[in-house]
């Protein structure tokens, strides 16, 4: 039987941050996808079988010294190959057009007239709007080139080459500032490509499902449970296969938000029916963060409580074999372990929440071809609830990290009621999934405030929510006044120890999304 993702398109990366986004497109429209080094050999490539090739954007000139190239012979495959941005310009380049460096570095939306509207804009207004970022642009084309499209600025902003199946965009289809995009990437992938769409997470779910089966045996697996959304579609998918030879560890570092492992706990046990493990380790958590108020000790020690804990109920378990972990695509990307995949990209890691590589276990990691978006649909299908599925995401050392200053049980309930608070009124709002990361954080100082009649000298919260594709960049929400407003009202009068609420209005970069 052939498996589906036989059907595949390459994303070629040239260092573009907008590659992931291609590749998610790409399978949004049922094809899979992957993303590949931009110089793989068109050897390497013809063994891959792909139907069709995308060559991402990228900071660089194609007429700069160095900059990133592909194998010029993938052009002559025989496989459709479209050039996005930079990509286009050195599909260009490579085959006789000249890129110059633009007059005026274009950056945003454009109004694109279409010239011919073939196979690749079929469907498409004759004037639309494309979302631009370049610096440099083709400025002729050979006789080899037939010109699709325009902008004011650019006068090939689309183009097709006459013989080979080649065809380039200036602009972002990706991006959904790009309205039509989604229509010319479906239009390449279905009439150029000839992709028939059969992608679908259904089938890869019971493929990987059988894969686990037949990797497994009778043996057991383990499998760490954070909360998050990644590991408990790894242990629900893990429960589908392999039902009671799962064995999932919970550690309760008495850091996690309010009602969170409650949440899991009843999942795991009432509907997955697993065997769970909670290991109860908040005093020794605590006990390991007595007095340290330095953010890199404090997840140096929350670390080594956690391997601590971890590995000694895992030890308890008989006859474990494979260590389940929910990486996703993106991780694997980034750090530069896919086979055919781009290098690794440099990236402050947070290894905090994560095991040494010398545990004993063989891993198994079922969600390593998967976008988070993929996972929280699979999640969704795998019957968890919507509550975990769309859940922020949540620093391994937790609430540590949001309580500035010592660590304390006290402080601890004071941040973790502030951020349940933040967490109801913003989903109250309807604004939980447009959001990206919402809470609360405790700060080291004490205000003077007014209650009744009394002066107060209490402690202040801030308030965090960030908008981000990636979480490598972030802007602060521009939340209604209204729902921080009831943030705050509710926060002074329901929070004892709480007489002030600040907003945080800190894009990332230059501050992080976490405090510490
Ligand atoms: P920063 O604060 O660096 O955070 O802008 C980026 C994203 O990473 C999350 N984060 C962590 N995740 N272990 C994790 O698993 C950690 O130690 C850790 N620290 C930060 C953060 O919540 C945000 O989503």
């Amino acid at each position: 039987m052939a498996r589906i993702a036989d059907e595949k398109v390459l994303v070629l990366d040239f260092g573009s941050q907008y590659a992931q986004l291609i590749a998610r497109r790409v399978r949004q429209q049922q094809v899979y996808c992957e993303i590949v080094r931009h110089d793989l050999a068109a050897e390497r490539i013809r063994a891959l079988a792909p139907l069709g090739i995308i060559l991402s954007g990228g900071p660089a000139s194609v007429y700069e010294r160095g900059a990133p190239k592909c194998d010029p012979a993938i052009f002559r495959l025989g496989l459709p190959v479209l050039g996005i941005c930079y990509g286009m310009q050195l599909a260009c380049e490579v085959l006789g057009g000249r890129v110059q460096s633009a007059p005026a570095r274009e950056y945003g939306r454009a109004h694109c007239r279409i010239i011919e509207a073939n196979e690749l804009l079929a469907g498409i207004p004759a004037e639309t709007e494309v979302w631009m970022s370049h610096g440099d642009q083709v400025s002729e084309v050979s006789e080899d080139f037939l010109p699709l499209a325009a902008t004011d600025t650019c006068p090939v902003a689309a183009v097709k080459h006459r013989q080979l199946p080649v065809y380039g965009l200036q602009f972002h289809p990706e991006v959904t500032h790009t309205p039509q995009g989604s229509q010319i990437l479906a239009n390449f992938l279905t009439d150029v490509c000839r992709c028939a769409g059969t992608w679908k997470l259904g089938d890869f779910a019971r493929e990987t499902v059988e894969d686990i089966r037949c990797r497994v045996g009778e043996r057991r697996v383990i499998c760490g449970l954070s909360g998050g959304v990644d590991s408990s579609v790894t242990a629900a998918l893990l429960a589908e296969a392999i039902g009671t030879q799962l064995s999932c560890i919970l550690v309760d570092n008495g850091l996690l938000r309010k009602g969170e492992a409650e949440s899991v706990i009843q999942e795991f046990t009432d509907h997955f029916h697993t065997d769970l493990h909670v290991v109860r380790a908040e005093d020794k958590f605590l006990s390991a963060l007595t007095g340290v108020i330095d953010p890199q000790e404090k997840r140096r020690r929350i670390g080594h409580a956690f391997i601590e804990c971890f590995s000694a109920e895992a030890a308890g378990i008989k006859g474990a074999r494979f260590l389940a972990q929910g990486t996703l695509y993106p991780d694997v990307i980034e750090s530069g372990g896919a086979r055919d995949g781009p290098a690794a990209t440099i990236k402050l890691h947070h290894n905090v929440g994560g095991l040494p590589e010398d545990l004993a276990f063989e891993l198994i990691e079922p969600l390593r071809d998967l976008f988070k978006d993929e996972v929280r649909t699979l999640g969704l299908r795998l019957g968890l609830p919507e509550d975990i599925v769309w859940r922020h995401p949540f620093p391994g050392p937790g609430l540590a990290v949001r309580c500035v200053g010592e660590v304390t049980r006290e402080r601890l309930d004071i941040l973790r009621e502030a951020d349940a608070i933040v967490v109801a009124e913003v989903k109250r709002a309807g604004l939980y999934r447009q959001t990206s990361q919402v809470f609360a954080v405790l700060l080291p100082v004490q205000s003077v405030g007014v209650m009744g009649d009394a002066r107060t000298y209490a402690d202040v919260v801030a308030v965090r929510s960030i908008d981000s594709e990636d979480f490598m960049t972030a802007d602060w929400s521009h939340l209604p006044y209204d729902v921080l407003a009831r943030i705050s009202t509710r926060i002074i009068n329901e929070v004892k120890g709480v007489n002030r609420v600040v907003y945080d209005i800190s894009s990332k970069p230059p501050a992080t999304i976490e405090w510490e």
